[in-house]
């Protein structure tokens, strides 16, 4: 029988509890039936687990949002796939915490032949996040300074290396030393310990005093106030996460009036609303790793049965880049 790890009650890393189960006898007419060799574990997976982000369906639930594998077979409809295809995904519905799992082929995409699936599974969810953030919700450009909390996360990582492939100013934060020293591996130009130093102060001495135009900010409670203080006139505040918990209540003539400042708190499901736009984001990564602009970093595997160490690893902000789950 094959193995998927489920939530029956939300909570700590402790939930995630590994178990058999039963596939479907008959595969949906538009769905393909694919064997997972990689799952790409995300920060949304802690929201789900906790209770952060509502879940789409009744407990028990299996979590997980991205994966890569193999097509192993096909319900009447499907068209575009074949088994043997080697295939990934990086959407709901979620369930991808397990060995093999059915799933709608108009959210699927092709893993092109120059990358392994680890890399995919790495990379996809976290590198698409990075194409909406940086080419489409606000067009980073050569020369800019821009802000982007936690460099050194899975997120991060791909930030640094695209931000430094289009020649921007990248000021990442990070909490470690070892962090920023990776982070500037990877592009990010100046780098700021959150933790011990004052973020806004940091960003004015570097900008001249003027601010940066764009805060990425996927930390939320704990950086959010710099983030603002950091910002120029008219800047642009981008909250893609809570890495530190959910910012409560704003008031928001208080905080965006005086700068006249924008605010968004983009999903990625919101920009890739279709199939076209699906492809046109995952493909633009996966050219960005054609030309060696953006590769994946691996910070651990883990097995799918060690789900609930893989999550105490990424919440105790001990990662660096990306962890998978490998069934
Ligand atoms: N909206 C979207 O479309 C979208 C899509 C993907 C991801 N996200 C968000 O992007 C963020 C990064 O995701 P990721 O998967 O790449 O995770 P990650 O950045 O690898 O891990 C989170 C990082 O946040 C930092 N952090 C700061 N305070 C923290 C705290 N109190 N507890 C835990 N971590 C803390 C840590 O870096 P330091 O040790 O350097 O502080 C930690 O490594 C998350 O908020 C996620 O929800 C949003």
């Amino acid at each position: 029988m094959p193995k998927q790890v489920i939530i029956s009650k939300l909570g700590g890393p402790d939930v995630l509890k590994y178990q058999d189960y039963n596939l479907p006898n008959i595969i949906k007419a538009n769905d393909v039936r694919i064997k997972h060799s990689s799952i790409g574990l995300n920060y949304i997976d802690t929201y789900h687990r906790s209770g952060i982000y509502p879940l789409p369906s009744d407990l028990p639930v299996c979590p997980g949002m991205e994966a890569a594998g193999e097509v192993i077979d096909a319900g009447s409809e499907v068209v575009n796939f074949q088994v043997g295809d080697r295939v990934a995904y990086a959407t709901p519905p979620i369930g991808a915490y397990c060995e093999i799992r059915d799933f709608p082929e108009e959210k699927l995409i092709v893993i092109p032949e120059f990358l392994e699936n680890d890399e995919v599974a790495s990379v996809l969810l976290q590198g698409m996040t990075v194409e909406y953030l940086f080419e489409r919700l606000h067009k980073i450009k050569k020369g800019d300074f821009i802000l982007f909390h936690a460099a050194a996360g899975g997120v991060g990582l791909i930030a640094c290396q695209w931000a430094k492939s289009i020649g921007c100013r990248m000021i990442g934060t990070v909490s470690t030393k070892e962090k920023a020293a990776l982070s500037k591996e990877n592009g990010c130009e100046f780098t700021i310990n959150y933790k011990e130093e004052k973020v806004s102060e940091k960003v004015m001495e570097i900008t001249n005093n003027k601010g940066v135009p764009v805060v990425y900010d996927g930390v939320g409670q704990d950086t959010f106030d710099e983030s603002i203080k950091s910002l120029s006139t008219r800047g642009l505040m981008v909250s893609f996460g809570q890495s530190s918990g959910m910012v409560e209540k704003l008031d928001m003539h208080k905080i965006f009036n005086p700068k006249s400042l924008f605010y968004t708190r983009p999903s990625l499901m919101s920009y890739t609303l279709n199939r076209e736009e699906l492809l046109n984001c995952s493909n633009k990564l996966f050219e960005k790793m054609k030309n060696g602009d953006v590769k994946s970093n691996i910070y651990k595997k883990f097995k799918l049965n060690e789900a609930e160490e893989a999550h105490k690893t990424l919440q105790s902000r001990k990662s660096s880049g990306s962890i998978i789950l490998e069934p």
